[in-house]
């Protein structure tokens, strides 16, 4: 079964007919919130809102180990992450939908893993290819069916926030090779690898990445943005399940 994570702007799944409420507790504590199964295109699927509902959880305090085994406890077996975030190339526009193929982790102090020697034992997962390219091809696929335009690849740069980016953390994000910023992204994608999720990410451009536009960037000019590639993903969620 489909699992979608929402991130800003996706609190909610409009219009699905939901079925049911799955537990947020977990034996590593309260998931952002319950985890909705719901139906679309006649194809049941699960739904969580990664900052809750209404949102509230900065990315630092969000709980992506409870959310993950909420998940999997719902009968989870693949994850489409949305991921509103800072755009770098500038070839890709407000409101652009970008699947990513690599991650860079920049965050710091959070609970990134369930092999950490108290809940399971010791391993070293390969994490070589975060995201699965077969979950990839069929949203690329569907994209195609449906008209949305969707970037093929992208390195998702993930930030601890909640603050955005100095323009010089921008240009040395750049240098590395990130085309995208965001605060999410990880550990969400290594967690569910731990847990053998097929995993995608589907990445909302909302804003040019610090000290790449022309304006200060606010949380009002993002939301413009948001609201249009959410219309885009949710045509894109549409055409997957068809
Ligand atoms: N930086 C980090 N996270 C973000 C941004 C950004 O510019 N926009 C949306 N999420």
């Amino acid at each position: 079964m489909l699992a979608i994570i929402g991130g800003t702007g996706l609190t909610q799944m409009p219009g699905v007919e939901v079925l049911a409420e799955h537990s947020a507790t977990t034996p590593l504590g309260e998931a952002s919130s319950p985890v909705i199964e719901a139906r679309l295109q006649g194809q049941r699927l699960l739904f969580l809102a990664r900052h809750g509902h209404p949102h509230q959880l900065p990315p630092h305090k969000i709980n992506y180990r409870a959310n993950l085994l909420a998940l999997k406890a719902a009968g989870a077996t693949q994850i489409l992450a949305i991921n509103a975030v800072g755009g770098l190339d500038p070839k890709q526009g407000l409101a652009s939908l970008v699947l990513p193929h690599q991650i860079i982790d920049y965050t710091w102090g959070r609970e990134s893993t369930f092999y950490d020697g108290d809940y399971l034992p010791l391993e070293h997962i390969d994490f070589t290819h975060p995201y699965s390219v077969e979950l990839s091809e069929r949203l690329l696929a569907a994209a195609q069916q449906a008209g949305v335009q969707l970037y093929q690849g992208g390195v998702y740069g993930a930030t601890q926030g909640p603050r955005l980016e100095t323009a010089a953390e921008i240009r040395r994000m750049a240098q590395d090779g990130c085309t995208l910023v965001g605060m999410t992204g990880m550990p969400e994608a290594a967690l569910a690898k731990e847990l053998a999720f097929p995993y995608a990410c589907l990445a909302i451009i909302v804003n040019p990445a610090a000290g790449l536009g022309e304006e200060e960037i606010t949380l009002q000019q993002m939301q413009g943005a948001l609201s249009q590639g959410v219309d885009q993903v949710m045509t894109l969620i549409n055409a997957l399940l068809r």
